[in-house]
């Protein structure tokens, strides 16, 4: 299995170069079959539906009522959303708007820049230009740069970009903050569980777990209605903070049949559940497949954070969740393990965590 992360299995396309060519018609490779183009699904109701917005200042506010209410409020979101957006987080918009800035301006650099940082399926950090190293298979309509940034062990500043000058900086300054984030709503989610408080970062290894970047880069696409810039997966990690683009919406949350398009508020982030917290809560909290679309008009900028469990942390539902009403549905499995389903076989919808489930 790790012989086959090695290398990429033919040679690597930028979607933003072949984007920038001006071909009006797209190879091929990025053509969905006709059943998972956007837009085939009903997106009835779009508008009026939208994920839960939590304004987390209420959990500080003088008023027990109002504290547990919102408590309340994000444990109903992680039971029927796995998604949900959070104002008033506590991450300087300043700096997320200079983070952004800074990626927008790495990506805008001439192709030779970037190939500096030309990445392998090996650990995928880097410039990227797909997921999975499966020969023939089809592609997704973006490039990304992936960096791993927890546990500082594995932190490998040399492999972050030099350019723009205030971009690794920028990197340790916003990871810093947006994991004091995550570790905020991991108290809340444990004690929403009825798990000790500490639970659930202690099973990701307390300071030991694993937090990295990937930083997406969507490019205008002259045929969006055939392809998608991120295929239907669910996030195998813990959980998600994604800081999308404001002025260009693309994420689509699955919701029983439908796709429901996001509306980004500004300098909020979007909160998904990802597989191991389905794991550790024994499916009571469900990571929740989704998928980016593509236009013509604009490109896309995005910046998911994966707040995850340590690599060697051996993850399986939480004891106290489990009895004889609700048998344990995963069997235990490293981090690592776990990964390189999604490294090797790319996005997969939820296939992998439902192929886990145990018989019952
Ligand atoms: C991801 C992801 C969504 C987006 O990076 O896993 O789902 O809007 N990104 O870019
Ligand atoms: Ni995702």
């Amino acid at each position: 299995m790790i012989n086959c992360l090695r290398g990429w299995p033919e040679p690597i396309v930028r979607v933003q170069h072949l984007s920038d060519s001006g071909i009006r018609v797209i190879p091929d490779r990025y053509v969905k079959q006709p059943s998972e183009r956007p837009g085939l699904i009903s997106d009835s109701i779009q508008s009026e539906i939208n994920i839960p917005v939590i304004d987390m200042g209420d959990l500080l506010s003088p008023d027990p009522t109002l504290r547990d209410k919102t408590a309340d409020l994000i444990g109903s979101a992680c039971r029927e959303w796995g998604f949900f957006q959070v104002v008033n987080h506590g991450v300087s918009h300043e700096l997320m708007a200079r983070m952004r800035e800074a990626w927008r301006e790495f990506f805008q650099q001439p192709l030779e820049e970037k190939q500096k940082y030309a990445n392998s399926p090996s650990t995928y950090e880097g410039y990227g230009s797909r997921l999975g190293v499966e020969k023939g298979a089809a592609l997704d309509w973006s490039d990304y740069f992936f960096l791993h940034y927890l546990p500082v062990e594995i932190r490998n500043q040399e492999k972050w970009p030099t350019l723009p000058v205030a971009c690794r900086e920028l990197v340790g300054e916003y990871s810093k903050e947006v994991v004091k984030l995550g570790g905020k709503l991991m108290k809340i989610f444990s004690s929403n569980l009825g798990l000790t408080e500490n639970y659930l970062q202690e099973s990701f290894g307390g300071e030991e777990m694993g937090a990295c970047l990937r930083v997406n880069y969507y490019p205008k696409c002259p045929q969006p209605d055939l392809t998608l810039g991120l295929s239907p997966h669910s996030d195998p990690g813990g959980m998600t903070l994604l800081f999308p683009d404001e002025n260009v919406s693309g994420l689509q949350v699955r919701r029983g049949d439908n796709w429901i398009t996001v509306n980004p508020i500004p300098n909020a982030f979007i909160v998904n559940i990802g597989d191991q917290l389905q794991v550790l809560s024994n499916a009571n909290y469900k990571s929740v497949e989704h998928r980016v679309l593509v236009n013509s008009a604009k490109e896309r900028v995005s910046l998911a954070f994966f707040y995850n469990p340590g690599g060697d942390m051996l993850i399986k539902p939480a004891e106290q969740l489990v009895g004889e009403e609700a048998p344990p549905l995963y069997p235990a499995m490293t981090f690592n393990e776990y990964r390189l389903f999604i490294r090797t076989r790319g996005p997969c919808g939820k296939a992998q965590v439902e192929s886990l489930k145990s018989p019952t």
